[in-house]
């Protein structure tokens, strides 16, 4: 009887040692996963290289019906649950390499998975080919000029204005904001700053998100273009 209440005394220090070493090495794991997308994408190819003929389309239009369920139709978004694709300003500011990474590698830790387990590179192309056929649109110019900026400003920014729609980490919808996660890792290595960069600064089209740039008439807050750069100094210095 003696032994026995020792024994159960015991098991939950076993546990715990079983539960320390699960831990570490999950922690262990985690930066390996992390620095596998931790170069910073600069443009490789041509914004635009994905072939956009009837048929891609069409192979893209009938594999867009896995993502209907978080996406909506025509790629309308469905707020807090998947966002919006078929936006102007969005699909003028990403580049077909943003798109396909994206889409292939997924969000590690939000609800959009790494399709490109699934899905072969010619359905993804078509994918982005129909996307793209819901809003056409020119590319846009994208800055990128050297990021330069004060983490500190960055912050109070932050704070002020972007947390409210996209939670205190940047953790989008997990911290039921109706914003995306910024503040991820799985995000920011695959944006580029000129992406970033346009569109703090001119909004996302048919969502919330409007433009913040200077001048821009329907925005809560005006932010200088140092000021948009001091925000993402901010968000690349704490990217978890
Ligand atoms: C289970 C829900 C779910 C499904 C299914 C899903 N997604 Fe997503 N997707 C999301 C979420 C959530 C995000 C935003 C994650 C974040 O960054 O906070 C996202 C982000 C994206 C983005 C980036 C857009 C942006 O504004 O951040 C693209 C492009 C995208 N998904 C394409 C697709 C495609 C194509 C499919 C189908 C093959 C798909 N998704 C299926 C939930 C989903
Ligand atoms: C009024 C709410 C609101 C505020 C304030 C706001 N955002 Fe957003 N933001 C959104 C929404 C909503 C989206 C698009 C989500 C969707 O399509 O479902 C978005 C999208 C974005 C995107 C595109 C991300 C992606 O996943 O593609 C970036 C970048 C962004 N916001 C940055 C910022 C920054 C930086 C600030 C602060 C200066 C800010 N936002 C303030 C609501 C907001």
């Amino acid at each position: 009887m003696y032994s026995a209440t020792r024994n159960v005394g015991r098991r939950p220090r076993y546990l715990m040692r079983a539960v320390t070493i699960a831990l570490a090495a999950l922690s262990l794991a985690n930066p390996g996963i992390a620095s596998s997308t931790d170069e910073h994408p600069s443009q490789p190819r041509a914004a635009r290289w994905v072939d956009s003929s009837p048929s891609s389309i069409e192979l893209g239009k009938a594999t867009f019906g896995l993502c209907i369920g978080c996406h909506g139709d025509e790629a309308t978004g469905r707020i807090g649950i998947g966002p919006r694709i078929a936006s102007k300003s969005y699909l003028a500011a990403a580049t077909d390499d943003f798109l396909m990474q994206t889409i292939k590698g997924g969000r590690i830790g939000t609800a959009m998975v790494p399709w490109g387990a699934i899905l072969n590179d010619e359905q993804i192309r078509g994918l982005i080919a129909y996307l793209r056929s819901l809003q056409p649109v020119d590319q846009a110019a994208l800055d990128e000029s050297k990021l330069e900026g004060d983490a500190t400003k960055g912050e109070r920014i932050f704070r002020n204005i972007c947390t409210g729609c996209h939670g205190r980490s940047g953790a989008g919808y997990q911290e039921t904001a109706n914003g995306t996660g910024i503040g991820r890792r799985a995000f920011l290595d695959s944006a580029t700053d000129g992406f970033i960069r346009y569109i703090v600064g001119q909004g996302k089209s048919q969502t919330k998100m409007r433009g913040f740039g200077a001048g821009n008439v329907t925005a809560v807050a005006n932010l200088s273009a140092q000021e948009i750069d001091d925000t993402i100094v901010y968000l690349r210095a704490n990217a978890w």
